[in-house]
């Protein structure tokens, strides 16, 4: 139940005043004894023409302002104070969340509408590196999430797959393409002979002259140089889908940027009808002084197109086949200035989907004391990267198995290791605001009580295991809409209850602000509450069965509400660790 707004609902009766209004200024007190809402009266004092004091004594004595779920509502100078009954509270939150399981915190704020994610977008024949890593993984959980609001949503893959790079591509491979080092790594391969063209061009211009024309044959759809470029691209996505299905994201739409090269002429032939179209140092380009931006590039001056110009045709595409409520692009914070420019020129030339674009930008990843088998010196391989962390996840978990002496056969301690391991990378990316740069340590990452995944993952397991012995000694949690819930009234009980009650709202805002920490910071907090209520309270210890029921209900909320929470971020949990 979403008490905010009953909260809110309860002063617009009583006030007559709209609900949006109160909704937006019902706060939640820094203190406890302030209640668990609060509503400040001085925005009324001008239309009610009273001190805010007096309102809020006026409102606490109003009979209108009463319902079964609060214990007392005060006044206290200007604020009205709303006390949550807690076993109340209790039954209704933990109600929802074993009615719904799983589905908990889904809602159909976005039924009819289309959401497309733009996310991953990597380079043919280039390594896939952190950075893009971070754009996967972001990416991936907008759509969860989004999907959890009711959205329809497309996942879409724009492949760097065009550019003149395929010219020296095809040049480099037909004079130093190593057939099998390609069947082997094809990336690595295709990046060597990248490398070396560029060597070996300093002191040959012919080198120049004949990528510039096998550029132009893949152009033209030349059928040799067509089927050399779809063989690159086609072997790259080999490595790239390995690494998308070890992380559970999938695509729908791999249209890469050579898909809406084809449809450049269109974008050049719109925009010079619409006489926006000015000449610029032998360039076509659109003025964005209006926007405050730089003019746009739409063809050079030799009258090839560019990335903007195959972005502006990837939005009129995806509006004309899609059309898309919202059009998120999850690309790193140094392309915004790209974005602003592609967004403008369609807003120039009267597009109303111009509006519904939107850059999700990301700072950048760094490392702090941590060496990798890199081949190239500067950049860290995703599959590195996480290859090390399930290494050193399993290490962990196996000394920690030994040390509890619980058997795990070698194959269970691989599949937990490869879940956490991976979690850890992910909510490495997950666990702040996503303009912030992310710097990984194993120390933190692999923490098993910190803000780490695999403290997640563990207090996951932990409920699980709670939940498994208390069924061998015949005990079953408390079923939805039980009395007994009201037991649920302890510190630790209600401030774990409040934790879950929040991941709903949370989820929500992590739509609207495309931050999936919203929901990362949401689950860890039910993750901590529970921990301290397990620390604190005895589950299945005592003679209170009724009590144990209650809080093995408790215990069977937090376990559905985690694992629903990472499954938002994309991030596996384990029955047991
Ligand atoms: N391929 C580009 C890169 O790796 C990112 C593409 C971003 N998406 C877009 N629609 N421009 O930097």
């Amino acid at each position: 139940m979403d008490f905010r707004s009953a909260v809110a609902k309860l002063v617009e009766e009583a006030t007559g005043l709209d609900f949006e209004t109160v909704n937006r200024l019902v706060e939640i007190p820094p203190q406890e004894d302030m209640g668990d809402y609060a509503f400040p009266c001085f925005t009324l004092a001008k239309t009610m023409h009273k001190a805010p004091n007096m309102i809020a004594s006026d409102l606490a004595g109003n009979e209108k302002m009463s319902a079964s779920w609060l214990s007392k509502i005060e006044a206290k100078g200007p604020y009205l104070n709303f006390f949550v009954d807690r076993g109340a509270f209790a039954k209704e939150v933990l109600s929802e969340v074993l009615t719904q399981g799983t589905a908990f915190g889904s809602s159909d704020e976005g039924e009819g509408k289309t959401v497309i994610v733009e996310f991953s977008s990597p380079n043919i024949a280039k390594p896939f590196h952190v950075g893009h890593a971070f754009t996967t993984i972001l990416g991936h959980s907008l759509a969860r999430i989004y999907e959890k609001l009711g959205y329809k949503v497309v996942r879409m893959n724009h492949l760097g797959d065009y550019g003149t790079q395929f010219g020296k591509l095809i040049t480099a491979y037909r004079l130093w393409g190593d057939e099998e080092a390609l069947e082997k790594d094809p990336i690595t391969e295709l990046l060597r002979i990248y490398v070396k063209f560029h060597e070996e061009e300093k002191n040959d211009p012919s080198l120049t002259t004949s990528a510039r024309e096998n550029f132009k044959k893949l152009e033209d759809g030349c059928a040799e140089e067509v089927a050399l470029w779809q063989k690159f691209r086609d072997m790259s996505l080999v490595v790239f889908n390995a690494l998308y299905e070890r992380m559970g994201v999938t695509f729908d739409n791999y249209n890469g940027e050579s898909y809406y090269a084809k449809m450049a002429d269109q974008v050049v032939s719109m925009l010079k009808e619409k006489g926006l179209l000015v000449e610029s140092e032998g360039a076509q380009v659109v003025d964005l002084e209006e926007f405050g931006v730089p003019p746009c590039i739409i063809l050079k001056s030799d009258g090839t197109t560019i990335y903007g110009t195959r972005d502006i045709a990837a939005i009129l595409y995806r509006d004309e086949n899609y059309h898309f409520d919202k059009n998120i692009y999850v690309v790193g914070i140094p392309q915004a200035l790209h974005f602003k420019q592609v967004f403008s020129v369609l807003k120039k030339a009267g597009y109303a989907c111009a509006d519904k674009c939107e850059h999700v930008g990301f700072g950048l990843v760094k490392f702090q004391n941590m060496k990798f088998s890199t081949r190239d010196g500067n950049i860290v391989l995703l599959e590195e990267l996480l290859d090390e962390s399930v290494a050193k996840t399993y290490e962990l978990i196996k000394a920690n198995a030994e040390a509890r002496n619980t058997d795990m056969s070698e194959d269970m301690l691989r599949e937990i290791a490869e879940k956490v391991g991976l979690g850890a990378v992910i909510y490495t990316y997950v666990k702040a605001g996503r303009e912030r740069d992310i710097i990984f340590s194993w120390d933190t990452m692999l923490d098993f009580e910190g803000d780490t995944a695999p403290y997640l993952i563990y207090t996951y397991a932990r409920t699980k295991s709670i939940l498994r012995k208390a069924q061998e000694q015949g005990f079953v949690p408390e079923k939805a809409g039980s009395e007994l819930l009201k037991l649920l009234n302890g510190d630790e009980e209600f401030a774990c209850v409040k934790m879950i009650n929040d991941l709903p709202e949370a989820i929500k805002k992590a739509a609207g602000s495309n931050e999936p920490f919203m929901v990362s910071r949401a689950v860890s907090g039910i993750a901590r509450a529970f921990n301290r209520f397990y620390n604190n309270c005895s589950i299945l210890g005592g003679e209170d069965n009724e009590r144990k029921e209650a809080r093995l209900a408790l215990c069977r909320a937090v376990c559905d509400a985690i694992e629903t929470g990472t499954y938002l971020l994309g991030i596996s949990v384990v029955e047991q660790m």
